[in-house]
């Protein structure tokens, strides 16, 4: 066999680890050169929230090509590209959405709803025009975080108004359901039911669609992120291991349906007493911090555990409305501000 064909041969035994394909058929690996002396040029190039995966990828490359009789030397370029990819012809972005991003979490009761209304909040305050879907068909929280009881009308038949409060649109599952009436779906009637709220709503002109998922990583979140294309996806978690664990999966989630997690935002971070303002790290502040590290993904917040967000939220007037100057509002602000940045970049 040619040294060629040999080259070849190893590179089709590697996985690319985001779409399970050989790394020449996935496109993942181009530009293969080899120079009569023995001297190898690759390019690998991955997506820029995943380069620590690249590296990973590039390091393994190198040393089975090493291993060949015949190679010298092995030149392998890691380059990284920001833009979300389709994966099939389905996902589309929303139009006249500029960026939809996912809101989502391994396991429920971390925050991911008052996370995704102060954020919508603080986008929205610094004049961006911005919509929330509760995809959370099963236990929606936005009429409550919202303050909203209203009902979606529709003026052609086809699409539905999105309800406006705090000069956010938002549509979700609870302003069609009677109060503690229970959503009893079954799977596909769910998928339904998030898709015609996706495509159907009435949605205008938005800078950020953010869509707060349900817990987990189930059919909900596959049929979301296989039918529109996602500018990226935030993974809020609290410090504790255990959520750390589901986080984790979360984020192997998207991998596998390329959508670029953004990063990671600590929420419950630690304990800001109401009283004495007194900090305490109650839960082991900077498990998220450390897990980022460790994955190669930013740390975009760490929001306190904080009785006035809960309060804030169960009264429906979001924190940063209620008191926008206290340190919990500025970190949503600054939350806003790097998501902003972040996506600038796309
Ligand atoms: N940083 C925080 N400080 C205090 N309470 C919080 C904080 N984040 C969330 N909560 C409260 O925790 C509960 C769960 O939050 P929620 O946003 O509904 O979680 P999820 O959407 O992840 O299920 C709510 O009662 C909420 O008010
Ligand atoms: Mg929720």
């Amino acid at each position: 066999m040619t040294l060629d064909a040999q080259i070849r041969q190893a590179l089709k035994m590697v996985k690319d680890p985001f779409t399970q394909k050989d790394i020449l058929s996935s496109g993942i690996a181009q530009g293969l050169k080899v120079v009569e002396n023995g001297k190898i040029f690759l390019v690998l190039e991955v997506d820029t929230m995943y380069l620590q995966k690249g590296k990973e990828l590039k390091d393994s490359i190198e040393a089975r090509l090493k291993g060949i009789d015949g190679v010298r030397e092995v030149n392998i370029a890691l380059t990284a590209s920001r833009k979300p990819q389709a994966q099939n012809s389905n996902q589309k972005p929303l139009p006249h959405v500029k960026h939809c991003v996912a809101i989502a979490s391994g396991k429920g009761g971390v925050g991911k709803s008052t996370v995704t209304v102060n954020l919508a909040c603080a986008l929205q305050q610094k004049g961006l025009a911005i919509g929330i879907l509760d995809a959370d068909v099963y236990g929606p929280s936005l009429p409550r975080l919202l303050g909203t009881s209203q009902k979606p009308t529709s003026e052609d038949g086809k699409t539905m108004s999105p309800i406006i409060a705090y000069g956010i649109k938002s549509m979700s599952m609870g302003y069609m359901l009677k109060e503690g009436a229970p959503a009893i779906w079954r799977g596909p009637m769910a998928q339904q039911a998030l898709q015609q709220m996706l495509h159907q709503t009435n949605w205008g002109e938005l800078d950020f669609l953010l869509i707060d998922l349900p817990p987990g990583t189930g059919d909900i979140h596959l049929s979301l992120a296989q039918s529109v294309l996602l500018s990226g996806a935030i993974i809020v978690s609290t410090p504790q291991d255990l959520a750390l664990i589901d986080a984790r999966r979360g984020l192997d989630m998207f991998l596998k349906v390329k959508v670029p997690v953004l990063g990671l935002v600590e929420n419950m971070s630690y304990f800001m007493c109401p009283h004495c303002s007194g900090r305490s790290d109650i839960f082991d502040t900077g498990g998220v911090r450390a897990e980022a590290e460790k994955i190669g993904l930013p740390l975009l917040a760490e929001i306190p555990l904080h009785m006035d967000i809960r309060e804030a939220s169960e009264k429906g007037t979001p924190l940063i409305h209620r008191n926008p100057d206290s340190p919990e509002s500025l970190i949503c602000n600054q939350l806003a501000s790097v998501l902003i940045n972040t996506l600038a970049s796309q």
